[in-house]
């Protein structure tokens, strides 16, 4: 038995596929040639998400920081887990496009520079090796093979596509496997090789205000997005970026937000500390506190979140209660694989 799935896109296309019985809807799709974004395959990452917007259809494993119960409700799905019991209509929150793009290579890089800009975080610096440029969108992510291992991480681009070098904004755990790479044995020259690009987090034509929020090391995506708004000198509309961290010593890239305040047109940046020590006379709290409507300024707008699961969550829950479904919603969260 086959039924029949119709795939829309964020671009207003549809494209079409058969599913067999108990095949999966990402391998369907992927038999007829639509290479929907994925990474994990095993209902961890979310990057196949997609919602159902018709038809029936049951999930196998959805990690519980992949979907929440309230995306579930709302036939949120995860296109690797998914199977139909009926024809069923899927809709993609990215543009078709994405689909057509080949499947995600493999590259290496070599260590150029590590920054440690605190305790808790760190840059990593590689330049490809072999190739002289890779392409991808920013906000998009890299899945770094951690030297030594036979692990893998995800991480952001923190910086625009188009030259042969690539950065990383790294949160430094005291107990982790990149962390302990990153702090204990990693030296320039060393080789990295990594699959990208990956994920369906990245900066959409903008034709509305632009509120950017970034958890900790979340702020990696954003820096990528920024520093392709600052090369066109702005995008017509305002921009905020938000960074939520524990403490004053987290704020990293301070004087590449500067520069984007000087290079980006009615850019505003707004830190707001959970935990600050007495000295500090900026935002305290967490983000959710401070985006009240005054502080986003008019709307609509299009909301962008990357960062750790619960903080993406807080501003999920803000935007339901504040009523702002106009905001419209882009997230990423750093989900923890254990791989
Ligand atoms: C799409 C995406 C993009 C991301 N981008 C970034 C980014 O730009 N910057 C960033 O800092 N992070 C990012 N992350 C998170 C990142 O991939 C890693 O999860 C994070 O850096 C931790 O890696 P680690 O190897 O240091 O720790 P891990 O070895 O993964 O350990 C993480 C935690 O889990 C615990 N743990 C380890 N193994 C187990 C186990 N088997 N059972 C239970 N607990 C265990 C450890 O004690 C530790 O506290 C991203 C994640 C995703 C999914
Ligand atoms: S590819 Fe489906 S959840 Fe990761």
């Amino acid at each position: 038995m086959t039924y029949k799935a119709a795939l829309s896109f964020a671009d207003g296309k549809t494209l079409f596929c058969t599913v067999q019985k108990n095949e999966r809807l990402l391998d369907a799709a992927l038999r007829s040639g639509i290479t929907l974004p994925l990474d994990c395959r095993e209902g961890v990452c979310a990057t196949c998400q997609g919602r159902c917007e018709s038809g029936l259809y049951t999930q196998d494993y959805v990690d519980d920081e992949a979907l929440s119960a309230a995306d579930l409700a709302r036939h949120k799905v995860l296109s690797c887990q998914t199977r139909l019991l009926s024809d069923a209509a899927f809709y993609f929150d990215y543009d078709s496009t994405l689909c057509s793009k080949a499947e995600p290579g493999r590259h290496r890089a070599r260590v150029t520079a590590l920054e440690r800009p605190s305790a808790r975080t760190a840059i990593l610096h590689v330049k490809l090796d072999g190739e002289a440029i890779l392409d991808y969108l920013p906000g998009q992510y890299a899945r770094l093979h951690i030297p030594g291992t036979e692990q893998s991480r995800a991480y952001s681009f923190a910086n625009a596509s188009g030259t042969g070098t690539l950065q990383f904004l790294v949160r430094l755990l005291s107990d982790g496997v990149m962390s302990d790479y990153l702090r204990e044995r990693c030296e320039v020259g060393d080789l990295i090789e990594f699959e990208a690009p990956l994920g369906t987090f990245y900066l959409r034509h903008v034709e509305r205000p632009l509120v950017m929020v970034a958890g900790g090391t979340g702020l990696s995506a954003f820096l990528g997005m920024l520093d392709e708004l600052a090369e066109q000198g702005g995008c017509g509309h305002p921009v905020r970026l938000y960074h939520g961290v524990r403490d004053v010593a987290d704020l990293c890239e301070l004087a590449r937000i500067e520069d984007y305040a000087r290079r980006i047109t009615d850019f505003t940046f707004v830190p707001v500390i959970s935990q600050p020590g007495a000295a500090w006379a900026g935002r305290r709290g967490y983000i959710a506190d401070h985006l009240d409507q005054a502080a986003v300024g008019e709307r609509p707008f299009d909301l962008y979140v990357c960062g750790p699961p619960p903080m993406v969550e807080s501003i999920k829950a803000w935007r339901e209660a504040q009523a702002a479904q106009d905001a419209r919603l882009y997230f990423e969260k750093f989900i923890e694989s254990h791989a």
